[in-house]
Order: structure tokens, then C-alpha cells, then sequence
């Protein structure tokens, strides 16, 4: 069975069991603190568990990217090294909010591995919990119960609350689970050692295909349990492994989800996959790697220097290094696959295909400019090498080439053993501990829980309609950060916008009885909107008056309207490649971060400029349409946004129907004549492929024009009238040039009158023409024509010159060639002696040399100096 039809067959028989289908949300997480990257399938519905949000489905099923890199689960460096594991995976689900419960969920998940996956039953193991003294649960009777109406007991397994108890994270929705595991090996190992003794043990034929999790708790910050308004159902499968099995291989790597990659990168290599296990584990980390960056782009995160975009820098970097030392690849290659990859998931995945050529290209430049780091980082290690004392490399030294070159302790430990050296390892763990616990430091903030105020969940959002709501306090939490402590508050009803899709959060004021407590910020997490403040009110259940700061507002929404203008003139402009890859909308300015790969130039700035203006005059009115079915959005051609997570129902800002049509969650100005005028400040790239437009609106562009203006008016000023600014200018610069022409004529002169008065103060010694004095000249350069001078016309030449330039000694020193060979004269170190006169160094060759200094009135000393000096010369 191919792996396509695997997945298809998952979801139609969910859909049989009346289960609706939900699309994968992108695997970035735009609004949870405690997350990075999706790491499950649970994520998109954890509000649903907590109770925070009602399901508008009971059953679900879908197919989501998740990406175990960071945090709690994390793969990462299993991955390559086994054949089973995986940063970016397919999770496949089945959901019940609050609907079914164990029993169909152990049912259901038999009858689909047996009937319509046709998996040996005899060959499958099914976990159950085992209970948990610390956290006070007893073992899952229920759980066992059904299964074993399924299967012998034998084949079920007691598991720990390490294996059998699932949780997100530190905190969040889990509950007790049931594993089923698949034992793949031939029969003739099956019958020697029995496959429940392999379960859990790392075995590569023996493994996890699905985890089925009874989701009743939640747990609190203090590490407590907190049991959940309703009981719900999440599963989840590796499609990967579950296409392993189906299709009979021994490696999730030989099954097509993978064979068409690591086709193409052996052959690229000049390799063959599965003759030797290092160039296997560098493939195996390569075809997998490709699949987490590519995706990670796609749903908008750049590689960057932090957070999110850093671990795909990472990654991609890690498969860089593999293809770099155990494929031998000296030029970008990851980039090449993109096209099988596209192909493989185009229908699924849609989101790789149509931005083909922006990923790649992104790739591309990441890896160009990763090679480079390591070709330095090799060299850095040939230095290291060359000067070390003993044949160990200190931790130090270990932990800078991870640090600045991305080598990663076993890079240099292979480098090292080539090299016959060893390794500090001890020493590389300080330092890399010292580093972690000063990020940890940089970082620390005290979450306190939630503390309830009412029961009730549901939060309203008015701010669309209204910029004052009266509101009750549902519940708040208490943060400690180094800054100090702040409020998180959740009100029933608010009209604070909450920070989102590049637009920043509302401030303003609650107003309690006659207190007046300042909202600093807003923001959402998950979808809850969080208003900050510095205080809480003195009685939490008083009724609050919630107030907006009306003219910030205003300003941001101008901005934010301007930006999808800009957005419509840019395709327009430009072509429809244009994409957004992030924004930034506040009161002050906007910024707009979009695909395009060369520089915008000057002219289509000013004609993108000019459509959205001429948009402003027109005044087009918002026409705002909410709670649209999302299919029904896509057919009106409203524009999305890859990486954004859109619900059910959309939201659509249309300004003119054949102009601007998108999905947007954001605030909108009535019409777009309160914009007033648009202004681009700059344009500029930001990463490969990747442009950024920052503008002004309103005010805030009137302004701008006028310092514009104010520069230009004080220029006439300064230029003493009213003409033509640009011809006095270049008048001015033209008068320039030819005076400066003419002072280098002077000063040529007076260098060649200075080198006849020289000519004229030579005295004889010891058979040389000694010419030593103390001069002022206008640069070094006529210092060194005088003295090239003087020695082409004087014969037997000893000129020590002590000089004035600009403020600042010099001392040349030129001696004829003669002397040179005769005498053992030696121009440089003779200048090294008097340098010392003038606080300064220098040197050069036995005829020429020159010396710098910083004591300009040590000069005299040099003469007296130079002439002694000579006198000992015979
Ligand atoms: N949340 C569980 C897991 O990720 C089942 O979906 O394994």
C-alpha cells in the first residue's frame, strides 16, 4: 500500500465513524508561550481540553506536521542514528471533545490496524498505565479491561508514568495512555526472544505505532493535577512507522516516503545507501533534516540567529555538516531535493509546491553561507593546532569552534583523532554549562497559575465595534521577571486588541470604581486575550470599564489598512510571486517583509508608492465581512497566508473587490482616505529572497516629508538663496575638486624648494653627505618624494629627516645604496633608535625606513640624537 493511500484510508475511516476532517495547523507556533514548534497533534485544540474554548466539532480526525526538535520532545540527535525517529513527522489523529472515550478509542484504533491495514494481530502489544503513587493515580483496570476483550493478556504490558502517562509539556492538558506497539521482526527471531520483552526497549523492529491518550488532567505549574471539565480522546499515529509496518520494511527509511529522497542524494553523492553505516547516517540525516527545514519555511519561519528560526538554522546546518564530512558535498545540495519533495506531498501538503523556488533559494543561500563558516572553522582548527602546547585541545578552544563556527563537539573530536590529538571533553562541558546557565539567567521569569475569579470561560472580543466594553475579571496570574512584577488579566469581554498577524497590542486603561489601572500591553496566548498590567484592582470582582487608547489605535489601524494596500501594489508592481513573510503594524510606522529576489528599484518604489496614494484619494470604504466559512473565502480569492492558523470561520478585509481581498484579523480603518498619504522610508533585504518595505503613514508621513523639506530649505539657506540647489551644489563640489588640485601643486612645490634648502645644509662625514634636520611638511607622501629625490642627486647619501605632518612626528630615513654595502649602514635600524625619541615605532628596508611616533616635541631630540649617532659611524 503506498504511503498516500495509508493516509487517505486513516482519514476515510474516521470519516466513517462520523469524525470531520481538520487540516494540519502550521508547525510554528505563533501564540503559546510554553511551545516553539507543534510537537503534537493535540496543540491546535488545547484550549478545547483545557475547557478555555468550546469544540465546534465532538470528532475529529487530521493529519498533522509536528517537529520534535526543542523543549520536552525532542529527537534530535536520535535522528539519523536510528531508523525510526524523525525531527518533522506525520501525526495521525483522532479526536473527541468531550464525546467518546476509551472504549471506542481502543476499538476503533483494533478494527482499523486489523481490518482495513490488514496488520498481524498476533505481531501487536498494547500498553496500559500502570498508576503513579507521587501523583496519586491507580492503574488503568478500564483501559485493561478492553483490550483484553481484544487481545490475550499477554499481550498487554503495564507502563510507567515515563511511558504511560502523556503530557505536552510542563504544564498543560495529559492524561493516562495506551501504546500500541509492532513487533516487524522475522519469525525465526520472534520465536528465540518474545516481542513483549522488546517493547519499550529501544528496539528498532519493535515499535510505538500509536499512542492512544485518555486526556482528563491538567497540570499546574506547582506540578500538581487539576482533573479537566470533560474527558477527551486524542491519538496519535507515526505515519511514518505505521507506512513501515504496512508496508513490510525493517527502516521507516525504506519505505516511499523516503526511497525517492535518498535515491536522489546517493546519486548526487556518487554513494550507494546501505553499504556503509556512516555515509548511511549522514543520508539518513540529510533526507530527513530537508523535510523540517523545508516545511518550517514554508509555513514562515526564516533561519535567523534566534529562537524559532535558530533551530531550523540548526538543523539545517547539522545536514550541511553530515553531507560536508561523510558525503563529501563542498557545494550547497540540499537545496536539489526540493522538487522530489514538492512532488511527494503536492495534494497533501500543498504549501511546499507553491513556494518551490522561495524555499529553495532560502536554502540555498543558508547553505552557501554555512560552507564558508566551516571552511573558516577548519582553518580556526588548523591554527589551533599549529600552536598548541601538548597534544590536547583545551575545552576553550573546542567550545569557541561550536560557538562561532557551528562545530559541534564531534566534528572537532573527528578532526582531533585525524589529527592524533585529544580532546578536553571535561573542560568543553564547563564551558558550554556556563553558557546555558547564563541564557538561563538572561531568561528567568516566575509564571505563578492562574488564580480563578469566576467560572465562567468565554472571552468576548468587542474592539472591532467598540473601543470601551464594561467587563468582569475572569482570572489573572502573577509574573516575576527580573524588571520586576506584572498582571496577566482575562476579562469576559475587552476591547483590547490583542498583539497578532504583525499588529501590536492595544494599550489604554481599566477604570475600577475610581481607580484608573494602566493596560501596558495586549496579548493572546493560544486564543485567550491577555491584558498586562502593573496593578490588579483592589477588588477583583468590582466591575470594570475597559478603555482603549483611541488615538494609538487610530494610528496603528491606518498603518495596518496601508499594509494591505502595499501588499496589493507590490503584486501589482512587481508580479504575483509576491508573498508576505511578516509585518509589523504599530502606531508609528508599518514594515512589510515579503518574497522577491533583487532590490526594488528606485522607479517601481515610486510607481507602488503612487497606486496606494492614489488609493488613499479614492477613499475606498472597508468592506469588513466576518465569521465567513473558509472554503467560502477561498473561492472569493481572498489572499492567506502560509504559517497562519486559520479557523473554521475566517474573517475578510476587502478594500475594492478587484484590489485588495484578504483573510485578516486585524483592525482596519472605515476608509482609506484616513490614511492620508503613504510614504516608503526604505527598502532592504532581511534574508535570501526575502525584501523589507518600512512606510509612514499620515502624520507620521507628513512629518517625515516635512524634515525632508527642513533639510532642504536650510541647504538654501546655508547656500545663501533661492537658486537652483542641485547646480550650487555640484558648483560647489566642482570648486572643490580644483582647489584641492591646486593645493597638492603647492605642496609639491614646496617640497622641492625644501629638498634644494636641504641639498644646501649637507655636510661631510666619514666620507658620507650627511643631511640631518628638522622639517614641517604637509603629508607623508612629500616626505618620501624628498628623500627618494635627495638620493637619486646626492652621492653617498645619510639623510635622517625628524618631521612635522599635521601635528604629528615622523622620522624618515634614507641612505644610498653604497653606503648600504660598504658600510653596513641600516636605514631601519638607525629609525627604530631615534623612534624612541617620539614615543613611536617603525622600520623598512637598510636604505629607506620611516618611523611614527605619537610625541611631536621630541623632534628636537632626534636631531641631537641622529647627529651623535652618525658621529660613531667611521
Ligand atoms: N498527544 C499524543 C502524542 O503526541 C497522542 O497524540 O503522542
Amino acid at each position: 500500500m503506498e504511503s498516500k493511500i495509508i493516509r487517505q484510508k486513516y482519514i476515510e475511516f474516521f470519516k466513517s465513524k462520523e469524525h470531520s476532517y481538520v487540516p494540519s495547523s502550521p508547525l510554528v507556533v505563533q501564540n503559546d508561550p510554553t511551545l516553539m514548534f507543534i510537537n503534537a497533534g493535540m496543540n491546535q485544540f488545547k484550549d478545547y481540553f483545557l475547557g478555555n474554548k468550546v469544540a465546534p466539532w465532538p470528532r475529529v480526525a487530521n493529519s498533522q506536521k509536528c517537529l520534535r526538535v526543542s523543549g520536552k520532545h525532542n529527537d534530535l540527535e536520535d535522528v539519523g542514528m536510528d531508523t525510526y525517529h524523525h525531527t518533522m513527522f506525520e501525526m495521525l489523529g483522532n479526536w473527541s471533545f468531550g464525546n467518546y472515550f476509551k472504549k471506542e478509542a481502543i476499538q476503533w484504533a483494533w478494527e482499523l490496524l486489523t481490518e482495513v491495514y490488514n496488520l498481524p494481530k498476533d505481531r501487536m502489544y498494547a500498553s496500559v498505565f500502570e498508576g503513579d503513587k507521587g501523583d496519586g493515580l491507580a492503574f488503568d483496570q478500564e483501559a485493561f479491561d478492553l483490550w483484553n476483550a481484544i487481545i490475550p493478556a499477554e499481550q498487554i504490558i503495564y507502563g510507567s508514568k515515563k511511558d504511560n502517562f502523556w503530557e505536552m509539556g510542563d504544564t498543560g492538558p495529559c492524561g493516562p495512555c495506551s501504546e500500541i506497539h509492532i513487533d516487524l521482526r522475522p519469525q525465526s527471531e520472534v520465536d528465540t526472544v518474545p516481542g513483549r520483552d522488546l517493547v519499550n526497549n529501544d528496539h528498532p523492529q519493535v515499535v510505538e505505532i500509536w499512542n492512544l491518550v485518555f486526556m482528563q488532567f491538567n497540570r499546574m505549574a506547582d506540578g500538581s493535577l487539576k482533573p479537566l471539565p470533560a474527558q477527551h480522546v486524542d491519538t496519535g499515529m507515526g505515519f511514518e512507522r505505521l507506512c513501515m509496518a504496512i508496508q513490510q520494511k525493517t527502516s521507516n527509511y525504506d519505505t516511499d516516503v523516503f526511497t525517492p529522497l535518498i535515491e536522489a542524494i546517493s546519486a548526487e553523492a556518487g554513494v550507494k545507501y546501505g553499504e556503509n553505516a556512516k555515509i548511511d547516517i549522514a543520508i539518513r540525516v540529510i533526507v530527513d533534516h530537508i523535510r523540517a527545514i523545508s516545511f518550517t519555511i514554508a509555513d514562515g519561519q526564516l533561519p535567523s540567529n534566534n529562537k524559532a528560526g535558530y533551530v531550523i538554522r540548526r538543523i539545517l546546518r547539522r545536514a550541511v555538516r553530515y553531507g560536508y564530512t561523510f558525503l563529501n558535498f563542498r557545494d550547497p545540495f540540499l537545496f536539489r531535493l526540493l522538487p522530489i519533495l514538492a512532488d511527494q506531498f503536492d495534494g497533501v501538503f500543498p504549501e511546499l509546491k507553491s513556494q518551490q523556488d522561495f524555499i529553495a533559494r532560502v536554502i540555498m543561500e543558508e547553505e552557501i553561507s554555512f560552507l564558508r563558516t566551516l571552511e573558516n572553522g577548519l582553518k580556526s582548527f588548523q591554527q589551533i593546532k599549529e600552536t598548541l602546547r601538548g597534544d590536547t585541545i583545551p575545552g576553550n578552544l573546542i567550545f569557541e569552534l561550536y560557538d562561532t563556527f557551528g562545530f559541534p563537539y564531534d566534528l572537532t573530536a573527528l578532526l582531533a583523532r585525524e589529527n592524533e590529538l585529544q580532546m578536553d571533553e571535561a573542560g568543553f562541558k564547563k564551558e558550554l554549562e556556563s553558557q546555558k546557565a547564563r541564557s538561563r539567567k538572561a531568561a528567568e521569569q516566575e509564571k505563578s497559575d492562574w488564580m480563578i475569579v469566576s467560572n465562567d470561560t468565554d472571552v468576548e472580543f468587542v474592539g472591532y465595534d467598540n473601543t470601551e466594553a464594561s467587563a468582569k475579571l475572569l482570572r489573572y496570574r502573577e509574573i516575576k521577571e527580573k524588571g520586576g512584577t506584572y498582571y496577566q488579566l482575562v476579562l469576559d469581554k475587552t476591547p483590547f486588541y490583542a498583539e497578532s498577524g504583525g499588529q501590536v497590542g492595544d494599550s489604554g486603561r481599566l477604570i475600577c470604581d475610581d481607580e484608573s489601572i494602566e493596560v501596558f500591553d495586549t496579548k493572546k496566548e493560544n486564543d485567550l486575550i491577555i491584558q498586562f498590567t502593573k496593578k490588579l484592582p483592589s477588588d477583583l470582582e468590582a466591575n470594570i470599564l475597559c478603555q482603549i487608547d483611541v488615538e494609538k489605535r487610530n494610528k496603528t489601524r491606518n498603518n495596518h489598512s496601508a499594509t494591505h494596500l502595499l501588499h496589493a501594489a507590490l503584486r501589482q508592481v512587481l508580479g504575483n510571486h509576491v508573498q508576505q513573510k511578516g509585518s509589523l503594524v504599530n502606531s508609528e510606522i508599518l514594515r512589510f517583509d515579503f518574497s522577491h529576489f533583487s532590490k526594488v528599484e528606485e522607479s517601481e518604489i515610486i510607481r507602488i508608492e503612487d497606486i496606494v496614494n492614489r488609493k488613499i484619494r479614492e477613499n475606498v470604504t472597508l468592506d469588513e465581512k466576518r465569521n465567513v466559512p473558509i472554503e467560502d473565502a477561498k473561492t472569493l480569492g481572498a489572499t492567506a497566508l502560509f504559517g497562519e492558523k486559520y479557523g473554521e470561520f475566517v474573517r475578510i478585509i476587502t478594500f475594492g473587490q478587484d484590489f485588495s481581498v484578504e483573510l485578516c484579523g486585524g483592525t482596519h480603518t472605515p476608509a482609506t482616505g484616513n490614511i492620508g498619504y503613504f510614504k516608503i522610508m526604505s527598502e532592504s533585504s532581511v534574508a535570501a529572497g526575502v525584501r523589507r518595505i518600512e512606510a509612514l503613514t499620515s502624520e507620521g508621513a507628513e512629518q517625515y516629508m516635512r524634515e525632508k523639506e527642513e533639510i532642504l530649505n536650510e541647504v538654501q539657506q546655508i547656500l545663501k538663496g533661492p537658486q537652483d540647489v542641485k547646480k550650487a551644489l555640484n558648483q560647489l563640489l566642482e570648486d572643490r575638486s580644483n582647489l584641492q588640485k591646486e593645493l597638492e601643486k603647492l605642496h609639491l612645490d614646496k617640497a622641492s624648494g625644501m629638498k634644494d634648502e636641504l641639498k644646501q645644509k649637507q655636510s661631510i662625514h666619514a666620507g658620507m653627505n650627511v643631511i640631518i634636520e628638522q622639517v614641517s611638511l604637509p603629508n607623508a607622501d612629500a616626505l618620501k618624494k624628498i628623500a627618494y629625490e635627495l638620493k637619486n642627486e646626492v652621492e653617498n647619501l645619510m639623510l635622517i629627516l625628524a618631521c612635522e605632518i599635521d601635528q604629528k612626528p615622523m622620522i624618515a630615513v634614507m641612505v644610498s645604496d653604497e653606503l648600504v654595502k660598504e658600510k653596513s649602514v641600516d636605514a631601519g635600524k638607525i629609525v627604530r633608535e631615534l623612534a624612541k625619541h617620539i614615543q613611536g615605532g617603525g622600520g623598512g628596508q637598510p636604505f629607506f625606513a620611516t618611523a611614527g611616533g605619537k610625541n611631536l616635541a621630541g623632534l628636537p631630540q632626534v636631531v641631537a640624537a641622529a647627529k651623535s649617532m652618525i658621529k660613531e659611524i667611521l
